[in-house]
């Protein structure tokens, strides 16, 4: 039996509403031709009527689509729908940064990592000649798979789009806004880095450096300029004192006393983290979403997993399985073989006494099994799966 059909916008088959803001509505759809889930990001149609919003959003879209970057959503396309316009993204199944806040604590490896990859996605922004301007927690989404990604470019401006610069007005979440951005000034990419710092220093500590009763503009950038804010190792004695300098040399009032760019602020991340890849990041950070039930487990996945064997490992556990099933059967024939031809019987009439012969046949099997026990304890500690394939053989006499 089918239920109703689907609602569909622009031939997308909405599925249900995952986020909602103060220009549109967030949807979850699929895109049947190519039966994938994506998301629709719309703008209201009381915005619709307004063409500068109209413009910000297409602006959205291209500033958006202009970035190919694993930690950058990805979007597909732009498309007016009766008379309201839609954004057409990849849809990151997981959480977002700001929930992920809400319901924990990060320990400081998971937030170095978070913010390696934040910063490996604002260098591709930056490259492409944007500044994002809205690099806040609820702008991060979290793959259940563990990517990073950067979300939300509502108010970014590309180089060539000074137009929407309304100077001595500014647009944002105040709390994660460089002063310069405040003030309503001219930003560049070093805006976005006291952005990452204040994220930085939120999963470090549980706050952000300026404290939320600064509703007031001026009394917030009075503070950045003062650079009141308590250290970090101060509210959790646990954060590394170099991830503590790297979150701090980002909240620095003035532009040029930050890191200069976001690769230098990468490099620096990357010292202090051992250089994971992004793989390696994915990994540990879709473990960590796991253990801290931020995503549901699903299927095979298990909170208590073990730390992914890397593929070469797996492969090779695999052969070295093979190899001792191989090496197993290989000895059963072989003392099958000496049975048949009566050479083990000759061997053993050559001891006169019973009781030793028993204990020289026992001794020889139970080498045999020893050889075999080593070879399976050696692979079960590569690979568990390898174990459990392996323990209906028999291992002891
Ligand atoms: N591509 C996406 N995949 C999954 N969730 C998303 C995606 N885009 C947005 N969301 C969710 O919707 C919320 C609002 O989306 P966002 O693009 O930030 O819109 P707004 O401009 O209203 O802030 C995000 O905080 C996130 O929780
Ligand atoms: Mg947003």
């Amino acid at each position: 039996m089918s239920g109703p059909a689907p609602k569909t916008i622009g031939g997308y088959e909405v599925e249900r509403e995952i986020g909602r803001g103060g220009m549109g509505v967030v949807l979850l759809a699929r895109q049947p031709a190519l039966d994938r889930a994506v998301v629709l990001k719309s703008l209201r149609r009381e915005c619709a009527d307004d063409p500068r919003l109209v413009a910000r959003f297409e602006r959205e879209a291209q500033a958006a689509g202009s970035v190919r970057h694993q930690n950058v959503v990805a979007v597909h396309d732009c498309f007016g729908w009766r008379g309201c316009s839609y954004i057409c993204q990849e849809y990151v199944d997981g959480t977002d940064l700001a929930a992920a806040l809400g319901r924990t604590r990060i320990e400081a490896r998971i937030a170095g990592l978070i913010a390696l990859e934040l910063t490996r996605g604002l260098e591709a922004i930056h490259a492409a000649g944007i500044v994002h301007r809205d690099l806040k927690p609820a702008n991060v989404l979290l793959g259940r798979d563990g990517a990073v990604k950067i979300a939300d470019f509502g108010i970014a401006l590309d180089d060539s789009a000074r137009a929407l610069t309304q100077t001595g007005h500014s647009i944002g979440t105040p709390h994660y806004m460089s002063p310069e951005q405040l003030y309503g000034e001219r930003v560049d990419a070093r805006s976005d880095l006291f952005a990452l710092g204040v994220v930085l220093y939120e999963m470090c500590t549980g706050m952000p450096p300026f404290e939320e009763d600064d509703e007031a503009e001026d009394g917030l950038i009075r503070r950045i300029e003062a650079q009141r804010f308590p250290a970090p190792r101060a509210l959790e004695p646990r954060v590394p004192r170099a991830l503590s300098r790297i979150a701090t040399r980002c909240l620095r009032a003035k532009a040029r006393q930050r890191w200069e760019s976001a690769a230098a602020l990468r490099a620096a991340l990357e010292r202090h983290l051992g250089s994971p890849t992004s793989l390696e990041i994915r990994g540990e950070v879709a473990r960590w979403l796991r253990e801290r039930e931020l995503v549901e487990v699903r299927d095979r996945e298990t909170v208590a997993a073990k730390p992914a064997v890397p593929v070469a490992r797996r492969r090779y556990a695999a052969r070295l399985g093979w190899a001792a099933a191989a090496f197993l059967t290989l000895a059963i024939a072989a003392l099958g073989w000496l049975f048949a031809t009566d050479t083990l019987d000759r061997a053993l009439e050559q001891i006169p006494d019973a009781a030793a012969r028993t204990a020289a046949i026992q001794a020889s099997s139970t080498r045999l099994t020893r050889a075999f026990s080593e070879e399976a304890a050696a692979v079960s500690s590569v690979d568990p799966n390898v174990e459990s394939a392996l323990s209906p053989l028999p291992t002891q006499p």
